[in-house]
């Protein structure tokens, strides 16, 4: 594997990982006090879901908690080279009186510094049944980029090979790309779920774990080979994966010590099984 020109740096500069592989560095601590550390324009690609289920208590301190989304997303910002891009998965809160689930999003549309490319819709097919609502089925995936001119999208890397009539052709040529069709901004994959019967294989015992599925297709269509991935809510270390399988650098960082623990678990049993 070719080496990315700035892990071993920031690794210099952060001192030991928590746990580490030969492209994988995960620190335990406060993001904003680690990425702080980190030179500009080091990151190639982020992907990311921050904690939002804030609950009543961080409602009184709704401006509090916005002021703090805003400041790492400059923070990543600052990090992120001029063609790289940003993933970003934020759920929904309740604001009494207003909205039952406001996605949280839409309170921090002017807040960020990115360009916004997309908003992509992640269907999952089963959970929780509702009697006064419509049952939720989706999370969003925010799409920023640095430089809307000047980003990277690999659609051939992910091009959906679930075509109806793959052989239809007009005028003598295929109609369909051979390599499948653009996957649309609806994705359709499982949720990982628990439960002694339909516990997902995947399963960590993080409780906001997302499919690695969904981040791979982020790494291939956003990324390429020896690139610097971070995520600095790192969780159960999806992103860790999604990046080792694709043959690029991670940096992660997450508050929880015994997360930690759960990443390189879950590390250690991917590498074992390839
Ligand atoms: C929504 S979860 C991320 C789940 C992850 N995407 C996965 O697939 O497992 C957010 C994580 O951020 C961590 N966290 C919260 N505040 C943090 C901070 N200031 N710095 C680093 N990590 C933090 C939490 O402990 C939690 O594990």
């Amino acid at each position: 594997m070719k080496t990315n020109p700035f892990f071993a740096q920031i690794k210099t500069k952060l001192g030991t990982p928590a746990y580490e592989t030969s492209n994988i560095a995960i620190y335990q601590g406060d993001c904003l006090e680690l990425m702080s550390k980190l030179p500009n324009q080091s990151v190639d690609l982020t992907i990311t879901s921050p904690p939002y289920n804030i609950g009543k208590e961080y409602v009184r301190q709704l401006d509090r908690y916005l002021d703090w989304c805003e400041t790492w997303i400059k923070e990543i910002y600052r990090l992120t080279h001029s063609f790289g891009a940003f993933w970003l998965n934020l759920g929904y809160l309740e604001i009494p009186g207003k909205a039952k689930a406001i996605p949280i999003p839409y309170l921090l549309w002017d807040r960020s510094p990115f360009y916004l490319i997309q908003e992509v819709v992640w269907n999952y097919g089963a959970g929780v049944a509702c009697r006064h609502q419509f049952s939720p089925r989706n999370e969003k995936f925010l799409w920023y980029v640095k430089d809307p001119n000047n980003y990277l999208f690999h659609l051939d890397k992910i091009r959906d090979p679930n075509v109806k009539y793959p052989n239809q052709k007009k005028n003598g040529k295929l109609k369909c790309n051979p390599l499948g069709k653009n996957p649309t901004d609806v994705w359709q994959f499982p949720k990982v779920t628990s439960g002694k019967k339909r516990s997902s294989i995947e399963r960590t015992a993080h409780p906001a774990q997302f499919p690695v599925n969904v981040i791979d297709r982020i790494v291939k269509g956003c990324s390429q080979e020896n690139h610097l991935i971070l995520d600095p809510f790192m969780g159960s270390g999806s992103t860790a994966e999604a990046a080792i399988r694709n043959k690029r650098y991670v940096i992660g960082f997450e508050i929880e010590e015994k997360y930690i623990g759960y990443i390189a678990t879950r590390i250690e049993n991917y590498l074992e099984q390839k």
